[in-house]
């Protein structure tokens, strides 16, 4: 990986942790580029720290929650949702002191997300996500993170890839892969999108919509002529770069017609994740492991064009990353390897 691809990965915003899996008396442990977090909740918003208590290094993400701060197992001391220190039991007189390292987050689609550098694009939105969101009907089911022994791209190219289904889901999805159909990929910002019509297993021939935002929230929406329509989001989040690996998060969502006539969300689940699982050893198996940024490394047929686009528009966005150099970036942060509220006590 180029020593500036890694840069502009530490200012995108990537899901380290499902909402439900971080309660207010557990920590969970996450990671992000090589670099291991902590994720906690006190009595307000996620805090995402570096797992690592500056006291002598124990793993913050071993430890518990005890009254709204996060207790290191080894000695005993406390951090807020700040990253203050808190209690000092050995010399209780010690402290606050801000010496815990914090990063930026935000709770959206049932992630936490944080970003190891100054931002240099928005947290991705999902629109067909966002307006379920207010029907009464919306309902989303995440599904259980998988890790893979690839780049964020090559995972990301998968999920939209749709000349692959006859060869590794015969059975889950389709046993004969049809001609792909010629589709153009619009851009709108950051998102890619494009549509065809696509016949899988119980569903008549369905609506396909495809829509993909920078740098790896990929979603896939199916729209059945009776009106039921499902949607399934991937968002694969780095985790490190030698070798390389990421963690896939993904959920799934569906109006009542589709829950109805067709599957339920845990049933949903349940499928995705077998096919999901099809899809690893075969990833796993590519090489390199994470998709080269040079389109000419590959060759392409006509349904490889939604590939060839998001391969451009990564380019586009390290374009963007050179030519907005950390110290012009939107947000005051003196490094990009250090969180941005470090500070010893
Ligand atoms: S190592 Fe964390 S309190 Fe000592
Ligand atoms: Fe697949």
């Amino acid at each position: 990986m180029l020593r500036d691809e890694l840069e502009l990965l530490r200012r995108l915003w990537f899901p380290v942790a499902r909402v439900e899996d971080v309660g207010h008396e557990r920590p969970a442990a996450a990671e992000l580029l090589d670099t291991k977090l902590v994720v906690y909740r006190g009595s307000g918003p996620p805090t995402v720290a570096t797992d690592r208590c500056p006291h002598r290094g124990s793993k913050l993400s071993m430890g518990r929650m005890v009254n709204g701060a996060i207790e290191c197992p080894y000695h005993g001391w406390r951090f807020s949702s700040d990253g203050n220190c808190v209690c000092v039991p050995s010399q209780p007189e010690a402290g606050p002191h801000t010496i815990l390292g914090t990063w930026p987050t935000v709770e959206k689609y049932g992630l936490i997300w944080t970003c190891l550098g100054p931002p240099l694009i928005p947290v991705p939105s999902l629109p067909l996500i966002d307006q379920a969101d207010h029907e009464s009907t919306k309902e989303i089911a995440q599904g259980a993170p998988f890790d893979v022994r690839c780049g964020l791209r090559t995972v990301t190219e998968n999920f939209f890839d749709s000349s692959h289904f006859a060869f590794v889901h015969p059975v889950t999805i389709a046993p004969e892969t049809p001609i792909v159909p010629s589709f153009t990929v619009e851009r709108n910002g950051w998102t890619l999108s494009w549509e065809f019509p696509f016949t899988v297993l119980d569903a008549d021939e369905a609506l396909l919509s495809y829509e993909v935002t920078l740098p790896s929230v990929a979603q896939f929406a199916m729209f059945c002529p009776d009106g039921a329509w499902f949607v399934l989001v991937q968002v694969v989040t780095p985790l490190g770069t030698q070798p390389v690996r990421s963690r896939s998060f993904w959920f799934v969502a569906a109006n009542p017609a589709y829950r109805e006539r067709h599957r339920g969300l845990a049933e949903e689940v349940a499928y995705q994740a077998t096919v999901f699982a099809e899809d690893v050893p075969v990833i796993e198996s590519l090489d390199p492991p994470e998709v080269p940024l040079r389109s000419d490394e590959h060759v392409h047929v006509r349904a490889d064009r939604n590939a060839t686009a998001y391969r451009r528009l990564f380019r586009e966005l390290l374009q963007l990353h050179r030519q907005q150099p950390v110290s012009n970036a939107i947000v005051d942060a003196d490094v990009i390897s250090e969180p941005a509220q470090a500070r010893r006590g």
